[in-house]
């Protein structure tokens, strides 16, 4: 009989020029199920990749002055390089430029237009760029994005456009009778009340407006709507409508695809019903996860948090890393991520639970019989209690997988490991190694502890791709069969002579204090190096530059200031109090300049001050404005006049 399968997808992620912690979230969740679906026997189809459509690309490219595909083409190697070092086992990585994926893309378009899917039409409507979605009037919000809350921009073409409308009736029955479709529940509700029961309207799916799309065959002026070209993804790449389609036949329909919350409409109303028009079977479930946040919303304004996935996998590696991502917050709700707790997990659960009983383990077992429990054992006292909670849990982690629900999952796991912990402190092995009646004990004693390690060991398998091996080696187990996944379920599996191996402490401890201001340094630092237009919102999209208008500008009062006094202000090493003149009006200001200039050398100096900042008191001394300074970490230097021009002069 030949394997089950299981095809598990991500979304496909836009090239954007950074990816944060949150970008990893669903791409190390798809992985923790495709690991423990192949440790489970599965035969596994694990896809992710990139989606390189699009207006927003185009423009992107545009303001660097190269193609579409070069502007991709880079920014994708840099997401499969972080997909390595995640250590992310995708089966494929599919690129929505990849010539066999616009060719089907262009075979499906064609397809529901010879059958009456697609019909051409005329389209006027609000479009939001970054969000890729048209919407009509009344769906706009403040005549904003209804999604984002962005501006959106009114758009009128001729346009292709899809039948949606008459699949409503279809997807709500489907919904309704498969409550596992949408996951979790609450999502279900909010995709048949706000839009499904509402009504649908057909779905513009193509553009004119520019071209780094797929084009239409057969009306070559348009190009495919990103959406449409986006989601065949998960069809095109198991080389559906191909002549060998194999796979498409293997693995189809996905068991599951994981996407953030704010894509489940995509995938639980467009993309079925584009599925019900070609004829095919439906994913069996939609996962809406989570947003992982900041403390007070954005990722992108960090707040002395690094967010940067390649730092934090450097600084504490990829299995703390995987491990705080699936264990902080329950899958499908949001969460908060900050360096601090990211910290206080390795600490405490990494650290302190399993690096201790670990090396404690290993350390007794050497210690007490040089590296090989002996085979003479007498059980006792709490040994029922351990094997109880320890033969409990594969069960429930696979219970608890099958839903996703990492969280949980790994709570349980680490239940075991806090209480093989307390097995050691019940039992006291240090007394019992001093008791010359307790050899036979100790040896059942440290067996259980030993024994107890292996079965969590083989658990944390799809969560962390490293632990386990160097668990494996300090345990001293070699035999494959001791590790199998089903082999945890079964009590006694520690090979006999098996010899352990001291080695270096799995998750040293973190000093909380010193690391945090390390961090801060990091942070400062990327905030100062990075380019100003790269702002993304809550989810992590970029975002359109914020502008100030030149009335805003306008508000700021610059001008033209004459030194005419200065002198160190008592107490307060950096600061200089100014006697400035600004026409007929002198002004006190008190600068942070000592460090850099002394009071001789300004006086005369024609600087820049800002007139209308509100008085502020320094050091007990009131500051009636502000002189601009260029500065980094290294120096500062006053702003200027070029040329000498009255005092009291507007700088604008
Ligand atoms: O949406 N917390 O791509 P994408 C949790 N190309 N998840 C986050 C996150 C955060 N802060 N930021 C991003 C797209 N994500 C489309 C998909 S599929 C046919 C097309 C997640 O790059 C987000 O929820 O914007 C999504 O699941 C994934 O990163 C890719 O997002
Ligand atoms: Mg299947």
């Amino acid at each position: 009989m030949s394997k089950k399968t299981f095809y598990i997808t991500t979304p496909i992620y836009y090239p954007s020029d950074k990816l944060h912690i949150g970008h990893s979230y669903t791409t190390v969740a798809a992985d923790a199920v495709a690991r423990y679906k192949r440790l489970k026997g599965y035969d596994v189809m694990f896809l992710t990749g990139t989606d390189e459509h699009g207006q927003k690309i185009q423009r992107k490219a545009e303001e660097k002055g190269i193609t579409p595909k070069q502007y991709v083409d880079e920014i994708v190697a840099g997401i499969k390089d972080l997909w390595k070092l995640l250590r992310i086992t995708n089966d494929r990585f599919i690129r929505t430029t990849d010539p066999n994926h616009e060719k089907t893309v262009q075979k499906i378009f064609k397809k529901l237009y010879d059958q009456g899917d697609i019909y051409k039409s005329e389209y006027e409507g609000w479009y939001c760029t970054p969000c890729e979605s048209f919407w009509t009037k009344t769906q706009l919000v403040d005549g904003k994005c209804p999604d984002c809350g962005r501006e959106v921009e009114l758009t009128k073409e001729e346009s292709y456009f899809f039948r949606l409308s008459k699949y409503q009736d279809r997807l709500i029955e489907h919904i309704e009778t498969h409550p596992e479709f949408i996951q979790p529940v609450t999502r279900q509700n909010e995709m048949l009340n706000n839009f499904l029961r509402p009504g649908l309207e057909d779905l513009c799916v193509s553009r004119t407006s520019f071209n780094w799309g797929i084009p239409v065959t057969f009306d070559e002026k348009h190009v495919v709507y990103v959406w449409i070209d986006a989601l065949s993804n998960y069809i095109t790449a198991l080389n559906y409508l191909a002549e060998d389609d194999s796979d498409y036949r293997r693995y189809w329909p996905a068991d599951v695809h994981l996407v953030g919350k704010e894509i489940v409409r995509f995938h639980t109303i467009i993309w079925p019903a584009m599925l019900m028009a070609l004829g095919e079977p439906l994913p069996e479930q939609v996962f809406g996860h989570g947003w992982l946040l900041l403390e007070g919303g954005k990722m992108s304004k960090s707040k002395g948090n690094v967010v940067d996935p390649v730092v934090l996998v450097d600084k504490y590696g990829v299995d703390a890393v995987r491990y705080f991502l699936l264990r902080e917050v329950p899958f499908g709700s949001d969460g908060v991520f900050s360096n601090e707790a990211l910290i206080n997990r390795i600490n405490s659960d990494l650290a302190n639970d399993l690096g201790n009983l670990v090396s404690r383990t290993v350390t007794m077992i050497d210690k007490y019989f040089e590296g090989s429990i002996p085979q003479n054992r007498q059980p006792g006292d709490f040994d029922e209690d351990l094997k109880k909670v320890v033969m409990e849990t594969p069960s429930k982690v696979e219970e608890l997988m099958d839903k996703l629900q990492f969280s949980a999952a790994l709570a349980d796991i680490w239940k075991t490991i806090s209480r093989t912990n307390k097995y050691i402190d019940e039992t006291m092995p240090w007394k019992l190694a001093k008791d010359e009646n307790g050899k036979e004990r100790l040896a059942e004693v440290l067996y259980n502890l030993a024994e107890s390690l292996r079965i969590i060991s083989i658990l944390i398998q799809p969560f962390m791709p490293e632990t386990p091996e160097k668990i494996w080696q300090q345990l001293g187990i070699s035999d494959k069969k001791a590790i199998e996944w089903e082999s945890a379920k079964k009590w006694g599996g520690y090979p006999e002579g098996s010899r352990v191996c001291k080695g270096d402490v799995i998750f040293p401890r973190i000093d909380i204090q010193k690391e945090m201001e390390e961090l801060e340094k990091i942070t400062a630092k990327a905030e100062k190096d990075a380019p100003k237009n790269n702002k993304v919102d809550e989810a992590g999209n970029d975002k359109k530059d914020e502008y100030i208008t030149i009335e805003d500008f306008a508000k700021i009062d610059l001008r033209v200031a004459k030194v005419l006094e200065a002198e160190k202000v008592e107490g307060a090493d950096k600061l200089l109090k100014l006697k400035l003149e600004l026409g007929d009006e002198i002004r006190q200001v008190v600068s942070g300049i000592a460090k850099n200039y002394t009071p001789e050398s300004l006086v005369g100096k024609y600087v820049v001050l800002v007139a209308n900042l509100k008085p502020a008191k320094l050091r007990g001394i009131e500051s009636q404005g502000m002189i601009l300074a260029a500065s980094d970490d290294k120096d500062l230097v006053l702003v200027t006049v070029e040329k000498e021009i009255g005092s009291g002069t507007k700088v604008r």
